[in-house]
């Protein structure tokens, strides 16, 4: 990506505090964007901010709820959308969850991408807008020990697929992408699920971690997500990010 490709547009960048959020905020505003960053933690986004500088506008809200969703929309008027934000599930097997730690991802993730993605087609964005709605890897090859997770991270790329064909049915010309990122230790959601996997296999984190690839950084995820929102001609439905980057999923 060349840099400066995305100046005079407006991100919004939800979960931008930290991990995977924080990367493609810095992304984008290298790229020449105006990035609007949420999440709950203001000392947290304040971080960013003085990283950022003046191209990055802290906001603290949830991104669950969908009055938040609506309001920030019509203030803001973003051309690009990426809900990233994600609630670290509780590492046990199916057994030890109850009914409510189960479905708490579907309770943070699935109903932030539900709130947003509507509010996206109705408000509507300008066409020639693009929202990412961060699923995982675990949509592809479960998760069994994050209770509902890999459930409500499948849904999540189903509700970016319907809201694509929604788009284009009322031409409002809206690119809609989910994109699956592996599992990284890089993060604080992904170290705590890669320190459970490691514990459940009798290793170190460091001895799992030799028996997998190199690992996803922040970094990474910025660079390819934001190099994915620039070029309107990757328009796949979805992609599997890994360290290598984004590969096309059918
Ligand atoms: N790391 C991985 O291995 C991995 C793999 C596949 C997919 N993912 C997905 O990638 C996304 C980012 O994960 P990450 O690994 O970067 O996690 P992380 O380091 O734990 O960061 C999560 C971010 O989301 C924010 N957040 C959480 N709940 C929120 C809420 N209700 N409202 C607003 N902000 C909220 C957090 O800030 P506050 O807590 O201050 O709100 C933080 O900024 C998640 O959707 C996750 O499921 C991660």
């Amino acid at each position: 990506m060349t840099t400066q490709q995305l100046t005079g547009r407006t991100a919004l960048v939800t979960g931008a505090s930290r991990g995977f959020g924080r990367g493609i905020a810095t992304a984008l505003t290298e790229a020449g964007a105006a990035v609007v960053g949420l999440a709950r933690d203001g000392t947290r986004l304040a971080e960013v901010r003085q990283q950022l500088g003046d191209s990055f506008t802290p906001v603290v809200a949830d991104a669950a709820d969908p009055v938040s969703a609506g309001r920030l929309i019509d203030q803001y008027d973003p051309e690009i959308l990426v809900l990233n934000a994600g609630t670290s599930p509780l590492s046990r097997p199916l057994h030890q969850h109850t009914w409510q730690s189960f479905s708490r991802v579907w309770e943070v993730d699935v109903q932030q991408a539900f709130g947003w993605t509507r509010e996206a087609l109705l408000h509507p964005l300008r066409p020639g807008s693009v929202v990412v709605e961060m699923s995982s890897g675990a949509a592809l090859f479960g998760s069994p020990l994050s209770g509902g997770y890999a459930g409500a991270k499948a849904t999540i790329r189903f509700i970016a697929a319907y809201a694509a064909a929604e788009s284009q049915r009322a031409g409002l010309g809206i690119r809609f992408v989910s994109v699956l990122p592996q599992l990284t230790h890089a993060t604080e959601l992904g170290a705590v699920a890669v320190a459970a996997y490691a514990a459940r296999e009798g290793m170190s984190v460091e001895e799992f971690l030799a028996t997998r690839g190199p690992a996803l950084t922040p970094e990474q995820a910025g660079t390819s997500i934001a190099a994915l929102i620039a070029d309107p001609e990757q328009d796949q439905a979805a992609y599997s990010l890994t360290a290598a980057g984004l590969s096309p999923l059918t």
